[in-house]
């Protein structure tokens, strides 16, 4: 008999685990899924309950959560990004190993089913094919991040075969989210649509003709749940799955943002960032992800436009004057709830 899911998601405050985790409570149920971060639980908002405060780099409070908890499944998403890591070679090594490594051992400690930790099109460095990079490449990434993550790939099949720890990955492209990113080189794809929206000037930090595979978040999310379904004598891949959606540059996305905000304007100053950008492939092939387990992308670019504009104006939005305006209509104070 099926053991009833109970799930632990770490890092469920960041760009990706705060979509996730409303995702898989849609799926299993609130109280099945447990949310964790490093930040105390009077800063986090309150639909991210239920939530503990933990640290995943602490093994032993990490233990006696797993003994406690008896979870099934685990999302471990905590992470450093690749412009972050590049500023903070060490702690980003540490923080995207250690936490890993504690994920892997106490899960089979703890007999978790299935463990799921992302990894990243960062894996692929300057040898790798430019176009429909392929599942089977050379990588030899030239960021922390991206050595982080090629290393975590080999650990993941490691603990699969030699402990049977049904560990599962996707490379993720960069995701596109109306949640701000942190620390990546593919941050400026979620920026600038904040900066339209507002009305303000985009100052990018890549050249406009850098493309770069990305993917929108919904499609992130459903690939993540997706793979994590899939029957897993259907996987034959145990590193982590390529996963293509979109490839874009900085001068397509603008096009496509000001055919619906006519006035917003870009400009470009290349950072440390570029050159990061440009030791990765600018498209994926994810044919073997396909046949495996069936993946498909939904979003194109026109369609991810014009959700994330609607998004984030939904979310920027001052509803205090348009509260009064029906308070006061209906007769009741401005302030009644
Ligand atoms: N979005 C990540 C980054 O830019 C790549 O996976 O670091």
């Amino acid at each position: 008999m099926n053991r009833k899911e109970k799930i632990l998601v770490i890092g469920a405050c960041g760009q990706i685990g705060s979509e996730l985790t409303a995702a898989l409570r849609l799926k299993f149920g609130t109280h099945c899924v447990l949310a964790s971060d490093i930040w105390p639980d009077t800063g986090v908002p309150r639909h991210m309950f239920p939530y503990l405060q933990l640290n995943v780099m602490d093994k032993e409070a990490l233990s006696e959560l797993m003994a406690e908890g008896d979870f099934t499944q685990i999302y471990h998403l905590a992470a450093m990004l690749s412009a972050s890591g590049e500023k903070n070679p060490q702690p980003a090594w540490n923080l995207n190993m250690t936490s890993l490594l504690n994920v892997l051992e106490l899960s089979v400690i703890h007999k978790v089913s299935k463990v799921f930790w992302p990894s990243s099109i960062a894996v692929f460095g300057p040898k790798a094919q430019k176009t429909a990079c392929p599942q089977y490449e050379i990588t030899e990434p030239t960021t922390i991040y991206g050595i982080s993550k090629a290393a975590g790939e080999l650990w993941c099949k490691y603990y699969f075969e030699k402990y049977g720890l049904d560990v599962r990955s996707l490379r993720y492209p960069g995701l596109i989210s109306a949640g701000l990113p942190g620390g990546g080189t593919t941050d400026y794809a979620v920026d600038i649509f904040h900066y339209a929206v507002k009305g303000d000037a985009y100052t990018c930090f890549l050249k406009g003709d850098t493309k770069l595979p990305m993917m929108y978040m919904s499609d992130a999310i459903r690939a993540t749940i997706e793979l994590m379904d899939a029957p897993g004598d259907r996987l034959s891949v145990r590193t982590a799955y390529n996963l293509g959606a979109l490839s874009f540059t900085p001068e397509e996305i603008y096009d496509t943002i000001i055919k619906f905000v006519p006035a917003f304007h870009i400009e470009y100053k290349p950072d440390f960032r570029q050159q990061i950008a440009d030791s990765w492939p600018q498209s994926i092939d994810d044919k073997v992800a396909n046949r495996d387990w069936g993946w498909r992308p939904e979003f194109d670019l026109e369609n991810m436009v014009t959700d994330m504009l609607n998004r984030i104006r939904i979310l920027t939005r001052d509803y205090s004057s348009e509260v009064s305006v029906s308070a006061a209509g209906s007769g009741y104070p401005a302030d009644v709830s």
